[in-house]
């Protein structure tokens, strides 16, 4: 019998993959395995008995890698099983960030009381609400991943010139992309695109790569959005953009304290992966990645 831990709520179809021979539970002793979706395992005392842990989800950075590879314990992850969740979020966050459309829901909601008077201060406040069409205006897509490739051509079908860049795109990732420039260096991006969207995961090298030097090569009014990790941004100087105007909005699925309610962030409490569909998607892929690996001695990592 395999004892696996769930940290989170793991969907019923994924833990269901794994059959008679285990029990999962959110009990800490003797799991063989882990499965995790956002909760931090960095303070966690690994098992002596933990052989894998999977991570529901793209990012590994709630997991203490060095210490897993040190024990020997194999790390999985669930690369392009929420892609298109966040793809979709992304759709929304080009349009937020263009159209004024939470400024305008928020306003509308203050008129309730006006009873048959809201009509004409409708009309006389939607000036207010004005935002560019983002079709003919160029999308730049750093990160050309599961998630950066569907995000580029869902923009490209919206009628979006898209410009990426990704110094890992293999060949078959490229033979994906519908109608992409490819560019060597994310400057190249930065001075091309009106709206750019960050794909990558957080690491050593990426941390904190959109400041001010970066943004100084921008184009002046640029929108950013970020779904992928709040530590890629250097959050005081993307402040410092939308006051100065060199930024017009920052999108991101990070709500964290220094930048709520700030004048032109939209920011949202990590939903892009939060769709059903998404989250059967990632419990599914982990599960199976756990099961072929205890009883086959796969690594594969899907
Ligand atoms: C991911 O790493 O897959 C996404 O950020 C979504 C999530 O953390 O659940």
């Amino acid at each position: 019998m395999y004892n696996v831990l769930t940290l989170n709520k793991i969907a019923k179809c994924g833990t269901d993959i794994l059959g008679d021979n285990y029990t999962v539970s959110d009990n800490e002793t003797n799991p063989v395995a882990v499965l995790v979706r956002s909760a931090s395992m960095h303070e966690m005392e690994m098992p002596e008995s933990l052989l894998a842990i999977a991570r529901a989800g793209a990012g590994v950075n709630n997991i203490p890698i060095k210490d897993c590879a040190e024990k020997g314990i194999v790390v999985f992850n669930s690369p392009g099983a929420n892609a298109n969740a966040v793809k979709e979020l992304v759709v929304a966050g080009l349009l937020m960030s263009s159209r004024k459309i939470v400024n305008g829901i928020e306003w509308a909601k203050t008129l309730k009381g006006n009873g048959d008077q809201v009509g004409k201060m409708v009309e006389k406040g939607k000036s207010n609400f004005a935002g560019p069409e983002i079709m003919g205006k160029t999308l730049g897509v750093i990160g050309l991943g599961a998630i950066g490739i569907k995000v580029a051509n869902v923009a490209s079908a919206l009628g979006m010139k898209v410009v990426g860049c990704d110094p890992f795109l293999s060949e078959a990732n490229k033979a994906k992309l519908v109608d992409c420039k490819i560019v060597e260096t994310n400057d190249e991006v930065y001075a091309e695109a009106d709206y750019i969207t960050v794909h990558v995961p957080l690491n050593d090298g990426t941390r904190g790569m959109i400041n001010k030097e970066t943004i100084s090569k921008m184009k002046d009014g640029v929108r950013v959005l970020n779904y992928s990790r709040d530590g890629l941004v250097n959050s005081t100087d993307i402040l410092d953009a939308l006051k100065s105007g060199k930024m017009s909005a920052y999108v991101t699925d990070f709500a964290t304290d220094d930048i709520l309610g700030e004048d032109g962030v939209i920011a949202m409490p990590h939903l892009g992966a939060s769709t059903p569909e998404s989250e059967d998607n990632c419990a599914v892929m982990a599960a199976t990645e756990v099961k072929d690996y205890l009883e086959n001695g796969n690594i594969v990592n899907s």
